[in-house]
């Protein structure tokens, strides 16, 4: 287990334009996958990674979240007085899951900017972020290795994933280096959203960042930049040739399960993953996945 401190920062204040108008009043980190919402698997992966203090920076209607991480006794009596103690540990293991916090973020300046936001939350420490349209499954730890791997190397740790070129224009991208270590790179640059034949690789990083508190100071003035937004990317360039605190950039190398939630046929794909990999659903849903497929 790491031993320093570490926090948690989910930035969740986008407005979730693709999936309107389910999100028009609701945020798309409350859209359900399976039975919990999106964002509750994020808290559970950081708490997963023994990290305990979680801050949510949120946008506009964004009130159900900070209700889901909360008590709710009126519900929690009705489930007590029925004797239904599975759907009462349901709704208690969300309050109970780690310490939440809420800031807000104003005007949805860009994640760059979003992320400055944790600044007095975070202190002088370093901090986890995790965006939530990435799910990583639990069965694939990778938040607990970057954040060995920023204690061994004093340095931000980023998230990396191999994607196919027609993907490529929808991430940050990196050119890398090898290390002494199998599945961890040096980054030398970071490029926000690249065009297919200006990308530096196939490596995108996907949104899990460990990051020093020295990554505020950058996000300060960086410019916005693609989009017109503050992008975490720009200020991650900018550590990997040597601002900050001259630790620079490494990649961890991602080949485990990840589930894109980012747009709707992907969120649907996460679903059926997701759905059909659980005890309590599986069975009834795999033979009939196999049916509605074959009269396709
Ligand atoms: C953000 C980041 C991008 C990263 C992606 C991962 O983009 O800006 O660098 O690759 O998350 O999901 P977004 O998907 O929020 O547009």
């Amino acid at each position: 287990m790491p031993h320093k401190p570490f926090k948690a920062v989910i930035p969740a204040a986008g407005l979730g334009t693709r999936f309107l108008p389910a999100t028009k009043a609701m945020p798309k980190e409350m859209l359900p996958v399976v039975d919990k919402p999106a964002i509750q698997y994020v808290v559970e992966e950081a708490t997963g990674a023994g990290i305990d203090d979680v801050l949510i920076i949120i946008g506009r209607n964004k009130n159900n979240i900070a209700n889901h991480f909360d008590s709710m006794p009126e519900l929690e009596a009705k489930l007590r007085e029925k004797g239904d103690s599975d759907k009462l540990a349901k709704v208690e293991h969300s309050s109970d899951l780690a310490d939440v916090h809420m800031v807000r973020q104003g005007e949805p300046k860009g994640l760059g900017h979003a992320v400055l936001r944790a600044r007095s939350h975070v202190g002088d420490h370093p901090f986890a972020v995790l965006l939530g349209d990435d799910l990583i499954d639990e069965r694939d730890p990778l938040l607990t290795k970057m954040m060995e791997e920023y204690d061994k190397r004093n340095a931000t740790v980023i998230a990396l994933m191999e994607v196919d070129p027609e993907h490529i224009h929808l991430y940050g991208v990196a050119a890398v280096e090898p290390t002494e270590e199998d599945g961890v790179v040096k980054v030398t640059q970071l490029v926000e959203k690249p065009k297919a034949e200006d990308a530096p690789s196939n490596l995108a990083i996907i949104g899990r960042y460990v990051l020093g508190p020295d990554v505020f100071g950058i996000l300060e003035h960086t410019e916005p930049g693609k989009g017109g937004e503050i992008q975490l990317t720009d200020a991650l360039e900018e550590l990997a040739n040597g601002g900050g605190d001259g630790g620079g950039v490494y990649g961890v190398i991602f080949r485990g399960r990840r589930y894109d939630t980012g747009d709707r046929v992907d969120y649907i794909k996460a679903i059926v993953q997701l759905a059909a990999d659980r005890d309590d659903l599986g069975p009834a849903l795999r033979p009939w996945f196999k049916e509605f497929a074959a009269g396709l």
